[in-house]
């Protein structure tokens, strides 16, 4: 509750900024919007948590290493919409943007990810907005994972709401190279022939971590294949 008091605290002083809070909108809309934000969060992160405990249980393996969430800071939603010339309202937080809960599940192998990813698309109260499988399809930069938007109805006193929220499916070495990546991009201090140099070396590391998560996938297989003889 502290956790959305403040960022509420802070969406509001943002919102009110050179005024363009709109008539529409109060501190109320703002609380409401933030917290079924938070509930869609735990709401996913139970279903991930439930299918790990399925499988531990059928198949004696857990497929999520670690599963983590977070909801966009209000600084990082105020530049989101500005970045893509959108009004700055709490209707247009809604209706605009698919990240301001974010979940993402760590696994160790790449197959467990599209399995995880297919149990959740089957549920029948998640409506898949949209894939991005930069796992087939990588970025140019190396990045690697796959997103899902979804939508995920939240129950409230007297109403059911659809919430949207972006899950991200990893390996824990694609979490590993993001990690490092993301860090990459803030450090401004670079010089141009040092930023291009470690681009180029993180790309040949995406690549061979790549491999490694297929090496590890085919030794597991081969392990697997063997103990279901
Ligand atoms: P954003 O404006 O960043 O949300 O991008 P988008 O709406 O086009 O979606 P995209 O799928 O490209 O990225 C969504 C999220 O994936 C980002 O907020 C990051 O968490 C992660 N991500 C995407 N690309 C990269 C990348 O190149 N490096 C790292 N480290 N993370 C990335
Ligand atoms: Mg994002």
């Amino acid at each position: 509750m502290e956790e959305i008091k403040k960022i509420v605290d802070k969406l509001q002083q943002i919102l009110t900024q050179d005024g363009r809070l709109s008539l529409d909108e109060n501190i109320n809309k703002a609380r409401e919007l933030m917290s079924a934000y938070r509930c869609a969060i735990m709401e996913i992160e139970t279903k991930f948590k439930v299918l790990n405990d399925w499988f531990s249980l059928q198949h004696e393996r857990n497929p999520i290493e670690s599963i983590t969430s977070r909801l966009k800071s209000p600084e990082s939603i105020r530049d989101k919409l500005e970045r893509k010339h959108l009004p700055i309202t709490i209707t247009s937080i809604e209706e605009n943007l698919y990240d301001v809960a974010g979940i993402r599940v760590i696994c160790s192998f790449i197959d467990d990810i599209y399995l995880l990813a297919d149990c959740l698309i089957r549920q029948d109260d998640i409506k898949v907005l949209e894939v991005k499988d930069y796992i087939k399809t990588p970025k140019k930069n190396g990045y690697r994972s796959l997103h899902l938007i979804v939508e995920i109805p939240i129950f409230l006193e007297t109403q059911k709401k659809y919430v949207k929220a972006e899950v991200q499916l990893r390996t824990i070495a694609m979490e590993f190279w993001a990690k490092l990546e993301h860090r990459l991009r803030y450090k401004k201090h670079l010089s141009p022939e040092l930023y291009n140099y470690t681009a180029d070396e993180l790309l040949k590391c995406a690549n061979a971590s790549n491999q490694l998560d297929y090496k590890m996938q085919e030794i597991r297989n081969i392990i697997e294949n063997e103990k279901n003889k």
